[in-house]
Parts: structure tokens; sequence; C-alpha cells
């Protein structure tokens, strides 16, 4: 080749890795409503921002013909670019090249771009759509699934790192995807399973669709595995976006405070009315939530699964926090297995890169009975104890209604370490509601009420009796377990004004390898 051919021909094979497996593959990628790797990679980054790694890697695979069949890339796109102008590393499966699956060449360029996020401190994203180990490769193709698995546990808290399943996703390669932060899901082009529906059939007879094993639905809403189901690949890659936005680069730094025309004054005299009167009238959290955040923005994390609880993130007056709250609208907000364990993964992730804690508390206790107990309600409730408890980011609880019981003390109490502890002046702080209470310290006197109407008028008198004395929140108050009672309007000011006080926050866990969390 002369010199003057060696240009054309790296355009050349620049134009033939674009191609990836073919026109003809990319063609029945779009016609199954996908975007190919590389159009992923684009549409998700900062426009221009790309830059590509190991395009002209190939496999090494002589067996079953493969030494006659090699693209370009092999099958994924890796490289960096900038989400509104920060580094962020990525790699993207391309379902075009042998499906997308993974080779020993394939699990090296991923694992170059994961080590070098992790030498510059920035996140790593990983878009899947792919068939799998490549099965021609055989035991080189585990290996290199070991190999990403490592990357993903050491990047673990380290940077943030954001999975999108935007198509097949089986096997043990679900392992790299449930290792990550965060799993976004496109509805309806999405699967993930550790077992496929055939194999499910013949082990245990089991007929189930697809999409009933391990479409997104099923993990956003029963399983609690993903955490965002979106309509479109469009939609899912700015969820990703926007996600950032509310995160630091690495752990070593803060999430970025952005200017903000929302007043931080902003007092909103509705929030004095919105907890209704009757204690056991349910109530939107979410419309409090929307009310002290910078511009009713909130970012709502795990929306379908548990909805007991309300994880998410929002700013306020610019600065990043992540909020729990307790939802009301939902199972009245009880504590239960599966939203002790979506609040507890969620402290963990804030208090991993530095997001400071918001706790909003409306909760009548823990979820009795078997079905509960037998599912281990004790370990679980117990892990979300151990992430409020570990968390050395600035906490800030607001009582808004009821917090009772053991809940009471998961929910971001003083003893757990809560910086700031504020309830509104209709809290109820005690050891389980008034009903409840009666019925055990009255149990004689209600035993020898036969008729129904002095058993109320009993029931009414002893109840407001308690609520006066114990379910209210100054008996907390002048122990100094609350900060303040404040004026639900005045939520949002005195918030952000606990933030600021709290950016300097420092707090550090006693020396140790890592505690030994109820998993
Ligand atoms: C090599 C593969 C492949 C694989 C798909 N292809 N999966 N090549 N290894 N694992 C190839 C196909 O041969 C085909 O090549 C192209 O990719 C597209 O596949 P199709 O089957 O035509 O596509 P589609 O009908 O959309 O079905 C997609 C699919 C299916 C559901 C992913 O291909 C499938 O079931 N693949 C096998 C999945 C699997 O069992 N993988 C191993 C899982 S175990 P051509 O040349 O025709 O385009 C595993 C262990 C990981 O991954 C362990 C980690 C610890």
């Amino acid at each position: 080749m002369n010199a003057h051919d060696k240009i054309p021909h790296l355009i050349e094979l620049r134009e033939q890795a674009r191609l990836g497996g073919g026109e003809k593959r990319i063609a029945a990628q779009h016609s199954k409503g996908k975007y190919t790797a590389r159009e992923r990679v684009e549409k998700l980054l900062d426009e221009g921002s790309f830059e590509e790694y190991d395009m002209f890697v190939t496999h090494r695979c002589t067996d079953f013909g493969l030494e006659n069949e090699r693209y370009l890339g092999d099958g994924v796109v890796t490289g960096r670019g900038t989400i509104d102008g920060r580094v962020v590393y990525i790699f993207s499966q391309d379902f075009t090249v042998f499906g997308g699956s993974l080779s020993e060449t394939f699990a090296m360029k991923v694992c170059k771009i994961m080590d070098q996020a992790m030498k510059v401190g920035a996140p790593i994203i990983g878009i899947n759509d792919s068939g799998g180990a490549r099965i021609q490769e055989g035991v080189n193709s585990l290996a290199g699934y070991a190999e990403i698995f490592y990357r993903n546990i050491m990047a673990s808290g380290v940077v943030p790192q954001i999975s999108a399943v935007f198509g097949p996703c089986a096997g043990g390669a679900v392992y790299s995807p449930a290792l990550t932060d965060i799993i976004v899901m496109t509805d309806k082009t999405s699967h993930m399973f550790v077992t496929g529906p055939k194999v499910t059939k013949t082990v245990t007879g089991e007929d189930i669709t697809t999409e009933d094993l391990g479409g997104a639905s099923i993990h956003t809403g029963k399983s609690g595995v993903a955490h965002f189901k979106a309509d479109s690949e469009d939609e899912g890659l700015l969820l990703i976006r926007k996600l950032l936005e509310y995160l630091p680069q690495n752990n070593l730094e803060d999430p970025i405070a952005t200017e903000c025309s929302d007043p931080s004054d902003r007092m909103d005299d509705e929030l004095n009315e919105v907890i209704p009167d009757d204690p056991n009238k349910p109530y939107d959290v979410k419309d409090v939530i929307h009310r002290i955040v910078d511009f009713g923005e909130f970012l709502e994390i795990q929306r379908h699964w548990a909805k007991n609880i309300v994880t998410g993130f929002a700013k306020f007056g610019g600065m990043p926090c992540g909020i729990v709250a307790n939802q009301p609208n939902f199972l009245a907000g009880v504590l239960d297995i599966d939203s002790a364990r979506k609040a507890g993964r969620f402290v963990r992730f804030c208090d991993a890169f530095n997001v400071p804690v918001i706790t909003l508390v409306d909760v009548p206790g823990f979820l009795p009975g078997s079905f509960q107990e037998y599912g281990g309600i004790i370990s679980h409730g117990a892990k979300l104890l151990f992430a409020y408890g570990e968390a050395t980011v600035p906490k800030i609880t607001v009582t808004l209604r009821k917090s009772y019981g053991g809940a009471h003390d998961v929910m971001g109490s003083k003893q757990l370490r809560a910086d700031i502890n504020y309830a509104w002046p209709g809290a109820e702080i005690a050891v389980m509601g008034a009903h409840g209470a009666i019925e055990v310290l009255e149990s004689k006197a209600i035993a020898e009420l036969k008729d129904a109407e002095a058993r109320n008028e009993f029931f009414r008198q002893k109840e407001e009796e308690y609520r006066e004395k114990f379910a209210n929140p100054y008996v907390a108050a002048r122990f100094g377990y609350l900060d303040d009672v404040i004026e639900p309007r005045s939520t949002r000011p005195r918030i952000i004004r606990a933030l600021r006080a709290l950016a300097t926050k420092k707090d550090v866990l006693p020396p140790k390898k890592h505690g030994n969390m109820p998993l």
C-alpha cells in the first residue's frame, strides 16, 4: 500500500467497523424498534463528544468456522464521551455482531474502559443487548464475564455505574447489571433472567413467556431488580442523563450544586392543610415532595415497586439530595420486606456518593403477619436500619404524621445519627398507635365492658388521653430527640438552611474491613 492509500484505507476500515454486523442486521435491529449500539451511544452522549476505543479489535477464536467470520470491534462499542460536559465511560453491546455475545476480546474491551474510568474517577455506563456468552468461545467467554463482574465489584461505591438493558440479557450475564447501581429497562423490548422460558419449562414444567418471566414490567414492578421502565430507548437514555445530574463523578467528590431560581425561602401555605384530620386517612406524600423541592422536580426511583415507600432524587436550593418517604397512600405507608430493601439500598447508594438524605416520615409500623415473618422481615428491616445507621452523609428527617415503634427508630431517627430532626405539629411519635396501646394497657377494663357503646366511649376517652400524653411531637422534643417542631409551610426553607449548615459535615465509621449487614 503506498502512502497515498493509507488514509483512505483508515477511513474505509472505520466505515467497516461502523457497520458492525452489516446493513442487513442493522435493518433487522431497526425493525424490532431498537437502535444500534452506536446510535445509542451517540444519542446518550453530548453531541460529537464520543471517542471510540478499540474499533479494530477482532476475536481470536478459530473454532466452529469463526476464523472466517470477523467483525471490526467484535460486538461491542466502547469509549468515553461527556454528558453535560462531564466525562463518562461507556460500552454498548452490538447485537448485529454474533448477537452481541461476549467473547474474550469483547470482555477485554469492556475491562479496558472500566479500568480507565476507575483511574480517572468517572461514571461507567453499560448498554446491554446480548445473547450472553459467545458459545463458540466456551470458557474464555465465561472468564471474560468474571473479569467484568470483578471490575463491577471494585467500582461499586467508587464511581456510579448505570446499566441500560435494551434487549436480551440472560444467564450469568445478568449479574453485571445486577452489580451496578441503577438498571433502566425498555418496555417490551428487553428482558433479564437467569434461566430462560425453555429451560424453565424443562426443569419445572412452568409455561411462561419471556415477557412474563423477565420483562421490564416484572423487574420494575415485581422483583425490584430494575429501577426504571422506559417506554422507548430515547426515554431510557434521557433518564440516564437526568440521573447523572444528581450524582458526583466519584465517591471523593460531592454532587454538583447548581444555581436555583426557585426561592430557597419559599413557604407553601397549602402544606399546613395537606394532612387529613382523620389520622387513618391517606394522602399522597408525593404532593408534599413536589411542594418542597426545587421547581417540583422529583426523579422517582423504583416507582412501580414497593409503593409504600417513595425514593428518588431532587434538588433543594440547587443541592442534589436523595429523598426517602413513607407513602400513606399505599398500604398506609407501612414498612415491609420490599420497602425496607428498596429504601435500604437507596440510602446506601446516596451515602456512597455523598448525596444527603432527606427522610419524610409517616409510618404506622412494620407489616405484621406470617408472610412477612417467614419472608425474613427481621433481616430485611435490619438492612434499612443498618443503612441509616451507617450513612455518614447529611441526614435530615421530617416527621409529617405517624412514627411508631421500631419503624420510628429505623426511619432516620436521631439515634441513628440523623443530623437534624424536625416534626410537624400533628406528628405522633410513640411506641404504637393509640388504639393498639389502649388494647394492651387496658385489656382487663375492656374485657369487663360488655356494652358496645360503652366500649366505644371508653376507647374514645382513653385514646384521646393517650394521644395528648404520648402521640404528639412534644414528648420527643422535650427529650431533644427532635430539634424543632416546625410549621409545615416552612419545610422547604428549613431543609435548605439545614443542608447549607451541614454541607461541611464530617463523620466517620470506626476502622473495619466492612460491616456484616444482614444481606
Ligand atoms: C454466539 C449468538 C449467541 C451466542 C445469539 N447469537 N446468541 N452467537 N453466541 N450466545 C447469534 C445468532 O447465532 C445469530 O447469528 C445472531 O446472534 C442473532 O441471533 P438470533 O437468534 O437470530 O436473534 P433473536 O431471534 O432475536 O434471538 C436472540 C436470542 C437468541 C434470544 C438472544 O439468539 C438466543 O437465545 N441466544 C442464545 C442465548 C444463550 O443461551 N446464551 C448463553 C446464555 S448463558 P446470525 O449469524 O444468524 O446473525 C451465558 C452464561 C454467561 O450467557 C455466564 C456468565 C457467568
